[in-house]
């Protein structure tokens, strides 16, 4: 399969909208930490992008999409491989907007940095979460705009720095767009409007379900380090992914979140294991979780997930209200009860949208911030991670103030660093703290 042709779902508008539009010089502001693009500026918007895989690639293009005059100039990855595989792809697909010649593709643990000082307006962070809160920081200090992909972190050090990052990114009137994709669907937000207008009552409960199948792993290769080989299977190791509930079904938690005011629990308890995903390739993670968030009054959020072949799948959201239930689930948007209502309007691609937001908050100088609602829903992700390895029930609070770290700090990372992955957790014994 050619490149392109493999990465073409990474793009909206494929090469048709490959446009070549002029790359022109760059600004002339002094870059002081500061957003640099003047309102209403059509100046060149120039993107670099922080791990390059398949969400950052997909991001880079969409981004490349979202208005006239972006170029991307500069790209990041821990992998030359990695990196290599997106540029290419990307450079079929933009010939006329991807310019990251060889002095701009950077390699290793502090390529982010050299991205960040490229003198790029915006940076598109899509490594393993791990990174996420570093990464973004680094970024918002430095004055530029920042797609964030989710989870923002993997504990609660992370999801702290995440929301100081974002404090700051006010204070420097840059955007701050999250990954949580959903917040952008038309058909979602129709649905959530009218959920969080009261048409379906008092919510009561809200139930998420998602259980898929396994995931990809990559075969161990003459030559990796632990290192290297934990970060290319980075989804298995709770100290780079979270795990997959902090990972994946924090898309569910953010749903969730949304349906109910966007509001912290009070506290979680939850179960979790592996019984399929059991050989050592699949590192420390969980292949199912079940979390009870009690959000007071009654109130509760449920969320149900797996990653086991050879089961049943289905990926659905049911909200329970006073006057009225809402459903998502196999393309549907509904509501049923005192309201009947279905969303039959315009269908948008969300990844699209994330970056046209993005980019329109950029040119028109209003800035845009998930930072809190980012950090949340991520934290939702680590609380069902904690109670369900540890089998305690943990208040938000406790579990938000927590100053467990998972993985390494971000300056000790080497190929040679051995970094101790926890055994699989085990409830009742695992402690949280
Ligand atoms: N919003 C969505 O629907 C969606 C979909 C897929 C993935 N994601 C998220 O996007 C992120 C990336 O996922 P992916 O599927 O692209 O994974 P991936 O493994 O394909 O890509 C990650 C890339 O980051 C690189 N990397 C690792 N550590 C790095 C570091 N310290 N500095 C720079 N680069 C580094 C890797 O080499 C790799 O190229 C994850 O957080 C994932 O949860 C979101």
């Amino acid at each position: 399969m050619k490149m392109a042709e493999k990465f073409y779902a990474l793009s909206r508008r494929g090469f048709l909208k490959s446009t070549s539009a002029a790359v022109m010089a760059g600004t002339l502001l002094p870059h002081m930490g500061l957003a640099k693009q003047p309102v209403g500026s059509t100046n060149t918007l120039k993107v670099g992008l922080i791990g390059c895989g398949g969400r950052g690639a997909g991001a880079a293009s969409q981004a490349l999409q979202a208005d006239p005059n972006v170029v991307l100039t500069a790209m990041g990855d821990v992998f030359q491989d990695r990196l290599d595989e997106s540029y290419n792809a990307l450079v079929e697909m933009y010939p006329d907007k991807v310019k990251v010649d060889k002095t701009h593709r950077f390699i290793g643990f502090d390529a982010y940095k050299k991205v960040i000082d490229s003198d790029v307006d915006v940076v598109l962070l899509a490594t393993p979460p791990a990174f996420r809160p570093d990464h973004m920081m680094a970024a918002i200090e430095a004055g530029k705009h920042a797609f964030c992909e989710k989870p923002v972190a993997i504990d609660a050090p992370g999801v702290r720095k995440v929301l100081a990052a974002a404090k700051k990114a006010k204070e420097k009137k840059v955007s701050v767009v999250s990954g949580f994709c959903f917040r952008y669907d038309y058909p979602k937000r129709a649905l959530f409007q009218k959920i969080l207008n009261g048409e379906i009552g008092e919510i009561k409960h809200v139930y998420t379900v998602r259980n898929g199948e396994q995931l990809w792993s990559k075969p161990r290769q003459a030559g990796w380090t632990d290192m290297e080989y934990q970060l290319r299977n980075w989804l298995y190791y709770d100290w780079l992914s979270g795990d997959f509930i902090t990972e994946m079904m924090v898309h569910s938690l953010d749903l969730m979140s949304w349906a109910l005011g966007d509001k912290n629990p009070i506290s979680a308890t939850g179960t979790g294991g592996r019984q399929s995903r059991v050989d050592a390739i699949y590192g420390n993670a969980y292949d199912h979780f079940a979390v009870e968030y009690d959000y007071g009054k009654g109130v509760k959020g449920i969320h149900f997930s797996r990653q086991q072949d050879g089961c049943s799948t289905t990926n659905r959201l049911e909200v329970a209200g006073t006057k009225g239930n809402a459903f998502i689930g196999s393309g549907k948007h509904e509501i049923s009860g005192k309201v009947n209502w279905h969303y039959s309007g315009e269908k948008n691609d969300m990844y699209q949208t994330e970056h046209d937001e993005l980019f329109a908050s950029v040119r028109n100088g209003k800035p845009m911030n998930d930072g809190e609602v980012m950090a949340r829903s991520s934290m939702l992700g680590v609380l069902g991670r904690m109670v369900a390895y540890t089998g305690q029930t943990i208040t938000w609070e406790d579990a938000l103030n927590s100053n467990v770290a998972l993985s390494p700090a971000i300056d000790q990372y080497s190929w040679d660093l051995k970094w101790a992955t926890a055994p699989v957790a085990r409830p009742g014994i695992t402690k949280a703290f």
